[in-house]
């Protein structure tokens, strides 16, 4: 009985087109074997997703665009320094894929704290691959563009690719790097780098909601504009992510939005978007002093993540203004 009905479960999922996930490529699920991740109904493949991290930027995104397929897990459901009770906690949740948006994401403040930042952005990342491996689930771990120390880059040449050799800089950089190694240890596992996150979530700052907070207090501001990177709107990131999972991938990824500009550029763009008359003014890196080191050009090339045929990443100027209309939308 068991068999007929799985198999009729696999020929029943086949000649539906799959929103979420292709079950095909999915390991476990060839015709007559049991679906060992999620469960179906009504023709499309349920996986259970715990997103780590879920009141983050990325990963109230992320847990909004899987809808009912998310296990949102807040710091308070899963604090990932308390490395003891990581697996336990998974292991309740029965994931079949994990995507871990978590992280210590305060680059200066790590440069002060490296026993905390090491244990949320490395180590814990231990026990997410250890969970996975165990129970044959997919690790989705999201890294950055810091992995890179962004000395090597010339203008024209579209960016550092996955098979780049890392050489990260500073506190956080190094914790970062350290979690993609610990996420490699599983066998399923994907690495998303991305750069210079924004997106609507309330809570969280980023470089946007700050720019148009002191664009609106000041009158002139000051922006580093020696540092080139790709911003990137949350909601197309978590789009690529999905599209990544659809497509069962494994490996490494670059996934921000296309193009590049500095921390100057951007901020007037906003300036601009904002209609605001405030005067932007180019600083350098050294004069603005922050604590940790940063990447000078930290362009990520995308070709490999489109060569897969997904949702093409819109350019950062796009991307923006996608952005601002949604925020003047919300309050409409
Ligand atoms: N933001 C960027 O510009 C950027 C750039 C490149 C890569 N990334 C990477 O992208 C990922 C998502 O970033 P994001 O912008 O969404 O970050 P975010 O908005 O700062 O969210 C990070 C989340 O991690 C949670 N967190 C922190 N410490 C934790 C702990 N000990 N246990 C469990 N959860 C903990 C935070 O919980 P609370 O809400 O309770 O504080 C928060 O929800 C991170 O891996 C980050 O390194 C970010």
């Amino acid at each position: 009985m068991g068999r007929q009905c799985n198999e009729l479960h696999v020929r029943f999922i086949r000649k539906n087109s799959l929103k979420i996930l292709d079950l095909e490529s999915y390991p476990g699920n060839s015709p007559g074997d049991v679906p060992q991740a999620g469960f179906l109904s009504a023709g499309r493949v349920f996986v259970r997703i715990a997103v780590t991290g879920a009141s983050g930027q990325l990963g109230s995104e992320l847990c909004q665009q899987l809808g009912s397929q998310a296990i949102p897990l807040t710091r308070h459901e899963l604090d990932l320094s308390e490395g003891n009770r990581i697996i336990s906690t998974l292991k309740a949740s029965h994931a079949d894929i994990v995507i871990n948006c978590a992280a210590y994401t305060q680059v200066d403040l790590a440069e002060q704290d490296f026993a905390t930042c090491q244990r949320i952005n490395g180590d814990a990342v231990r026990s997410l691959a250890a969970y996975c491996s165990e129970s044959n689930a997919k690790l989705i771990q999201i890294s950055t563009d810091y992995v890179f120390d962004g000395q090597g880059l010339s203008g024209g040449s579209g960016g550092y690719r996955e098979s780049d050799v890392p050489s990260p800089r500073g506190i956080y950089a190094q914790s970062k790097r350290q979690g993609e190694v610990m996420a490699m240890a599983c066998p399923r596992y994907v690495i998303v780098r991305t750069c210079g996150l924004y997106g609507h979530s309330p809570n969280k700052p980023n470089f946007v909601r700050t720019m148009r907070r002191l664009g609106r207090e000041r009158s002139e501001l000051h922006v580093v504009d020696d540092q080139y990177c790709g911003p990137t709107y949350v909601p197309h990131l978590a789009r690529a992510i999905r599209y990544l999972l659809e497509r069962d991938a494994v490996g490494i990824f670059h996934v921000v939005n296309r193009g590049g500009c500095s921390w100057f550029d951007f901020a007037r763009r906003i300036m601009e978007f904002e209609g605001l008359p405030t005067k932007v003014h180019p600083i350098t890196t050294q004069a603005f002093g922050a604590k940790a080191p940063r990447p000078t050009n930290s362009l990520l090339c995308t070709d490999l993540y489109h060569s897969l045929g997904g949702p093409p990443m819109p350019t950062w100027d796009e991307a923006l203004q996608e952005y601002f209309s949604k925020e003047s939308q919300s309050l409409s």
